[in-house]
């Protein structure tokens, strides 16, 4: 597998790819973090993003969503580069994304319904997947109705609505999380490491939720994940990031088959993963794509 970007018109619509990043960089002070990515995410598929900490995964995540502007690239969602869009056309665009930030991220002040429910009321309480444009004001009961559905999706008790996030466990909290983000129907999900901090189980348990939620809403994924028993389980393709490019990409078979000294370090070192074995004269170090035997 040489992962090369195709040469095809990226800011058309393509059923394939939902988002298409080329020649991303980001630069913070003297920190050049991401110096040319170039990666492709499949629609209705897991993309899981791999590489070590403080490479720039969650900086992609962070541009992907136009939280961050990149200082050249671009980054194609539906076939339109959102790299040169206002606030204002961002915030449209934006709708289309659920995200699980790093460490959940849920208000502590607020209860965990209040918390599932403040996207609704951030967008001017409108119903759930009323993209047509139509504010209008949902009742209480209505809202509420929401609320619980959320909770029954998560396989969450009803009883931890009242409840605040410090007096849930990790595992709850990663869960509510993800209630929260399904909660305007997203088309894309966003998951920054959503299983740091969980035990094996709970992990397996954060790993078939992702599953279970791709599979039943269609959506499409995009995760961030240091667990390499995890990637290989859920990810339909994985990206690794090193040295601020995307080096491989592909089926989590092709990624066993890498070529690539630093990646096979990366997966190996975790004891989980077994990848296919190459011989070490055909290894490929550095920055661009590594080649795969087939
Ligand atoms: N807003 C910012 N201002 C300055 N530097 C930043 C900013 N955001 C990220 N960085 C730097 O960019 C680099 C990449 O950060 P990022 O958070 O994307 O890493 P990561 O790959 O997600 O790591 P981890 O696996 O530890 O979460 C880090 O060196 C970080 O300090
Ligand atoms: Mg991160």
């Amino acid at each position: 597998m040489v992962w090369t970007p195709p040469a095809e018109d990226i800011f058309r619509r393509s059923e394939q790819w939902h988002v298409r990043i080329r020649g991303l960089h980001k630069t913070f002070g003297q920190h050049q973090v991401l110096r040319g990515v170039d990666l492709d995410i499949a629609r209705g598929k897991i993309n899981v993003i791999i590489g070590g900490s403080g490479q720039g995964k969650s900086v992609i995540i962070k541009h992907i969503i136009g939280l961050l502007k990149p200082d050249r690239g671009h980054i194609v969602v539906d076939g339109e580069d959102i790299v040169p869009m206002s606030e204002y056309q961002l915030n449209r665009v934006r709708r289309k994304f659920g995200m699980l930030f790093q460490y959940a991220a849920l208000f502590d002040s607020l209860t965990v319904e209040e918390n599932i429910l403040f996207p609704l009321i951030e967008h001017g309480l409108r119903g759930p997947g009323h993209n047509d444009g139509v504010r209008r004001r949902m009742s209480r009961a209505e809202m509420r109705q929401v609320a619980l559905e959320q909770m029954d999706k998560l396989r969450l008790p009803h009883v931890l609505l009242r409840k605040f996030p410090s007096e849930l466990s990790g595992g709850q909290r990663k869960r509510v999380g993800l209630a929260r983000a399904l909660v305007l129907r997203p088309e894309i999900l966003l998951y920054d490491e959503p299983t740091t901090g969980l035990d094996p189980v709970a992990t397996k348990n954060v790993d078939d939720m992702i599953r279970d939620i791709s599979q039943r809403e269609g959506v499409t994924s995009v995760v961030i994940s240091h667990d390499m028993a995890s990637t290989f389980r859920i990810g339909d393709r994985v990206s690794m990031l090193y040295e601020g490019r995307i080096v491989e990409s592909g089926t989590p078979d092709e990624i066993r088959r890498s070529r690539h000294r630093y990646l096979r370090l990366f997966v190996e070192t975790s004891g989980t993963v077994q990848l296919d074995p190459v011989p070490d004269s055909e290894l490929v170090d550095g920055d661009g794509p590594g080649e795969a035997p087939r």
